[in-house]
């Protein structure tokens, strides 16, 4: 049975609490929603709730997930942190991440010295290292959950747990095989979803923490991907991104494997989707299929984000990536010539450990080579734990900030170019919000993944228009409706 068709007022909450998944999380739902009842009559207003998302659309999902069951409890969502209950879905991908965090826990502590019933939970990624669990049941012991990213589908089960008991709750499962499947999620936008495909990654690269805070790679069932997706649609949904942390190897752990182009041209049968987006593809396993299905299908959109991290073999050799400068740039080709008008877009890091001036000069050269349409671009960050972290030849500070906004000015000036490659042609906007800075403008997106503004109506919002692009300004149009 979905969720949805369940009468959570109608569970018995005052029998035993069952043991399989979802029903337990169903039965601390109804549980936790009596209490907020009490609650709300007991202070005279609503519950209120706010989820702060730190870091990748995994942890953006995640968080529609954590929403989901807030409001199913009884919660109300609002805009500040000056809220009954405050979850900080956290990111350590980088250093910063993790020292943001820090930063704003202060914060809240003063917020709930105001407010009695605050309770404050961390969950995600940088709760998967005991350092920084440590350190926040000694430092923080305001906080009143902490829990990571295999059991966010465990919330309801340990609010229970937090007001029937005192003191935090630590609740940090090391990995897992289970996915758990019809639980209620909050979506943040009408008309469009991310959908999980698979969970963790397998790939250990040499500076990567999240193999080890998101755990080994899985896979969900196709039919549960495609019922999802179904739903979502029946709902109002037109554009999905399929997300995992490389799509490209999806469906290997599957009992009946299905490989991520036969798992798109299933969801391209889905009546009533129009686009279909994914993130992220690691090149390594991107197969020729994958390019064949892309460049036949009607709804998958033109753009490709596919992280190259550097431009020296020797680095990408170090980093663990399995490829080569010569293969990646072989593969772009492969993409090119299959679909000429693609738009792509990677990740770079620069400055890891053992990075020469030559080998930078590498990673200029492969942004010259394959010409962007725009790129992440990160100062390698340290993560404890991890193969890099031991390297020695660390790169120096100023040396690696150098070469960053060398970079940084290169790609702006090829993304500014291939960005406004499209001046003067109409095309399919998928009109996302009023424009946050002049409400006479609609802003919205192209297949390619680029911000569109134009004059439009509210009312265009969540369908799909046809504009004329007039003016490149960057790395967006100034567009014009055609009706
Ligand atoms: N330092 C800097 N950047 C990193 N990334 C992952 N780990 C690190 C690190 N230790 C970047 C990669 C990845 C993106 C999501 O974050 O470029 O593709
Ligand atoms: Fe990290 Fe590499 Fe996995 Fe991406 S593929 S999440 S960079 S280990």
């Amino acid at each position: 049975m979905n969720y949805a068709e369940i009468d959570f007022n109608n569970i018995d909450i005052n029998g035993k609490e069952p043991i399989t998944e979802p029903q337990r999380q169903y039965y601390f739902m109804a549980k936790c929603r009596e209490w907020a009842k009490t609650k709300t009559l007991e202070i005279g207003r609503p519950l209120t709730y706010i989820t702060q998302t730190f870091g990748c659309q995994m942890n953006a999902k995640d968080s529609e997930k954590l929403s989901g069951i807030l409001e199913l409890i009884g919660f109300v969502e609002t805009d500040t942190e000056e809220a009954d209950f405050v979850v900080y879905n956290t990111c350590t991908v980088r250093e910063n991440a993790n020292t943001r965090v820090y930063g704003r826990l202060g914060f809240l502590n003063s917020l709930k010295k105001k407010n009695p019933n605050m309770m404050i939970a961390l969950c995600g990624c940088m709760m998967q290292e005991d350092a920084v669990v440590d350190k926040i049941r000694k430092s923080y012991r305001f906080v009143d959950m902490i829990f990571g990213t295999h059991n966010i589908f465990k919330l309801a089960e340990l609010m229970y747990s937090r007001i029937t008991s005192k003191g935090m709750i630590i609740d940090i499962w090391k990995d897992t095989d289970q996915i758990v499947e019809d639980l209620p999620s909050e979506r943040k936008y009408k008309f469009k979803a991310g959908v999980n495909i698979m969970y963790g990654c397998n790939n250990f690269c040499s500076y990567c923490i999240v193999p080890y805070v998101r755990g080994r790679e899985r896979s969900r069932n196709p039919e549960d991907i495609i019922k999802e997706i179904k739903e979502l649609v029946a709902d109002g949904v037109i554009e999905v991104m399929l997300l995992g942390q490389n799509v490209n190897s999806y469906g290997k752990t599957l009992d009946k494997p299905m490989s991520f182009a036969e798992l798109l041209q299933e969801i391209e049968k889905v009546e009533g989707l129009e686009r279909i987006r994914f993130m992220t593809s690691h090149p390594k396993d991107l197969s020729d299929s994958l390019i064949e299905v892309m460049k036949d299908s009607k709804k998958i959109c033109s753009h490709l984000h596919l992280p190259v991290q550097a431009g020296s073999t020797d680095v990408l050799k170090k980093m663990n990536r399995s490829y080569t400068k010569e293969s990646y740039l072989a593969l772009v080709e492969r993409i090119k010539a299959a679909m000429p008008d693609i738009s792509l877009t990677t990740d770079i890091i620069v400055g890891f450990p053992g990075e020469t001036d030559e080998d930078f000069l590498e990673t200029l050269e492969i942004v010259k080579k394959v010409r962007y349409d725009s790129a992440y671009t990160f100062l390698y960050s340290k993560r404890t734990g991890t193969p890099a972290a031991v390297l020695d030849c660390q790169v120096e500070d100023t040396v690696a900030k150098e070469r960053f906004d060398r970079l940084l000015k290169e790609i702006q000036a090829i993304s500014a170019e291939m960005t406004a490659r499209h001046e003067g042609e109409i095309s399919k906007v998928l009109v996302e919000e009023v424009n946050q800075q002049n409400d006479k403008l609609m802003t919205g997106r192209l297949s390619n993944n680029v911000l569109v503004h134009f004059e439009g109506s509210p009312d265009m919002i969540g369908s799909i228009v046809k504009v004329s692009l007039k003016e490149c300004k960057g790395f967006y149009y100034i567009g014009e409706l055609v009706s």
